[in-house]
């Protein structure tokens, strides 16, 4: 990463397994301090000492519950401090069931711990990083932000989660815009369905025990997410789909972005006008 020859240190949420642990091994070996996030104290605590071990980084953990408002402005806190050169927006739930049914409290939980949470520490992390001309802010996404045009099968009960992932690839991709004078990076990753524990819950409740799981559905290995994410902040595309193979079906996209706001904008389409 370009980053005037230090590397500093990157806050990673979600941190406590799956996508999030994993870069935490891949920055620390990268030289990075750490701050690790999370809600399970004991896992967060135990990879913190394994890294420690291997790689000889600085790894500070960070409990908290990024549905809490009080527990974000803790993170938001630490990650402005002037150290933090990278921000791994990772946490994140999944709340699948049908709308209809869906607890309404748990649905607000998604939208916290996946826009709100990431939102307010990017508003963070972002000046100062900006002031000192150095920094970067990866999200984690989801291929399903470009989930709007399934049909109804095979991919039902995931408007809400969905729907948080849409706003964090325009959030990022518009920021990157706001952001192009400047040295600071910001990326949204998009994984496929990758092999964590991702799925073994749909509440908000952790999924208990030390040990990391699968869930039964497979999926990309959480590594290559990661690689192609840090690949891609070396290179410094916005838009990272680890398992694309066309790249340029992201300019394809912006094509057809282009193509639905070529319209003037103020006299009302033809078509709308009957009645
Ligand atoms: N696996 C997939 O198929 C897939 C595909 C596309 C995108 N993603 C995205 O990848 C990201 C990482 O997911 P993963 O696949 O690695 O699943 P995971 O193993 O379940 O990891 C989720 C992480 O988020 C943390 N988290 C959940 N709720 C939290 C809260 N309220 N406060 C703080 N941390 C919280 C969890 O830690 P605690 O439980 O300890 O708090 C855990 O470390 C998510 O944003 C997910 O949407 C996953």
């Amino acid at each position: 990463m370009a980053d005037n020859g230090t590397t500093g240190t990157a806050v990673v949420t979600g941190a406590s397994s799956g996508i999030g642990a994993e870069y935490a091994g891949r920055l620390a070996a990268r030289g990075f301090g750490l701050v690790l996030v999370a809600r399970r104290a004991e896992r967060l605590a135990a990879l913190a000492e394994r890294l420690r071990d291997s790689t000889g980084a600085a790894v500070e953990t960070l409990v908290a519950d990024l549905a809490r408002t009080a527990d974000v402005a803790r993170v938001a806190e630490r990650v402005a401090a002037p150290d933090v050169s990278l921000l791994v927006n990772n946490a994140g739930i999944n709340g699948y069931g049908p709308f209809t049914e869906a607890d309404p409290t748990l649905l607000a939980k998604v939208v916290d711990v996946n826009v709100v949470a990431p939102t307010a520490l990017a508003r963070a992390a972002l000046p100062g990083m900006v002031a000192r001309g150095r920094g970067a802010v990866v999200n984690v996404a989801s291929l399903l932000a470009f989930a709007g045009s399934l049909p109804p099968g095979p991919l039902p009960h995931r408007a809400v989660y969905a729907g948080t992932k849409g706003y964090m690839v325009t959030f990022t991709r518009t920021l990157a815009a706001e952001l192009a004078g400047t040295p600071v990076r910001v990326q949204v990753v998009c994984p496929g369905l990758t092999a964590t524990e991702f799925h073994l819950s749909a509440g908000d409740s952790p999924v208990e025990g030390e040990r990391q799981r699968v869930h039964d559905e497979g999926g990309m290995p959480a590594a290559d997410v990661v690689t192609a994410s840090l690949a891609a902040l070396d290179t410094g595309e916005v838009l990272c789909v680890p398992g694309l193979a066309d790249a340029g079906a992201v300019d394809g996209l912006a094509a057809a972005e282009l193509g639905l706001r070529a319209g003037p904008g103020a006299s009302v389409a033809e078509r709308y006008r009957a009645g």
